[in-house]
């Protein structure tokens, strides 16, 4: 059901990078705690400084367990269309490290990068499950670490839907025109030799 008509590679890649999008129609559908933590495991091999893997992830599966917290989070715009969603994710990151023999925690400068690499990891792996997912910015970045419990030395990075697409008119009118995927900036303007060469 993944319509990447509009994406062109320029270069012979997988299908899987172009296949993966963000869609905003979802089914209900529920997401057995199997499925979901197959997600999670492809991202527990994501790579990361120092092998931290500062990466967390708290979950709540549709209209299960903590699930009307983690939807009260997003902001509205975005609640619209992923309460269809059949899980949501906050994906969290720890800002220090322990490195063997030392005996404090450092600052881990790649806290977040490492956290995105992860993420990327579930949105690929839940493709070729038959999921899709949505990072979802949007959301309430103060009130977060207090409704989730996330103590200090953690930072809230990005919530996450996953989920079944559904058809695009099940969506409200506004949203309907930008359910497809969208394009890519040429490599001409995102790689250099050698030396910074951008706009
Ligand atoms: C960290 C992050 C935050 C995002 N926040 C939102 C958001 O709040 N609402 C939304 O509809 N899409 C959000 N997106 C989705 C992006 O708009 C989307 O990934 C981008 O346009 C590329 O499209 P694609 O994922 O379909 O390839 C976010 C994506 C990321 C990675």
């Amino acid at each position: 059901m993944t319509d990447s008509s509009a994406r062109q590679a320029d270069h012979d890649i997988d299908p899987l990078f172009v296949n993966r999008w963000s869609p905003r129609a979802y089914s209900s559908e529920e997401i057995s705690e199997g499925d979901l933590f197959r997600l999670f495991e492809a991202a527990r091999w994501a790579p990361s400084a120092n092998n931290a893997q500062p990466w967390r992830f708290i979950y709540a599966r549709r209209d299960a367990g903590r699930w009307p917290n983690l939807l009260a989070l997003l902001n509205p715009g975005n609640r619209q269309w992923a309460e269809r969603a059949s899980a949501l994710v906050v994906l969290v990151s720890k800002t220090t490290h322990q490195r063997p023999g030392d005996l404090t925690a450092t600052p881990l400068r790649s806290h977040s990068l490492d956290a995105g690499a992860a993420w990327a990891s579930l949105a690929f792996q839940a493709l070729l499950s038959g999921w899709h997912t949505h990072a979802i910015g949007g959301f309430n970045r103060e009130a977060a670490p207090g409704v989730l419990g996330v103590p200090d030395g953690y930072v809230v990075e990005t919530m996450i839907a996953i989920g079944r697409r559904a058809a695009a008119d099940s969506l409200p009118t506004e949203l309907q025109t930008r359910e497809k995927p969208n394009a890519r900036k040429p490599l001409s303007e995102l790689v250099a030799e050698g030396r910074f060469a951008f706009e």
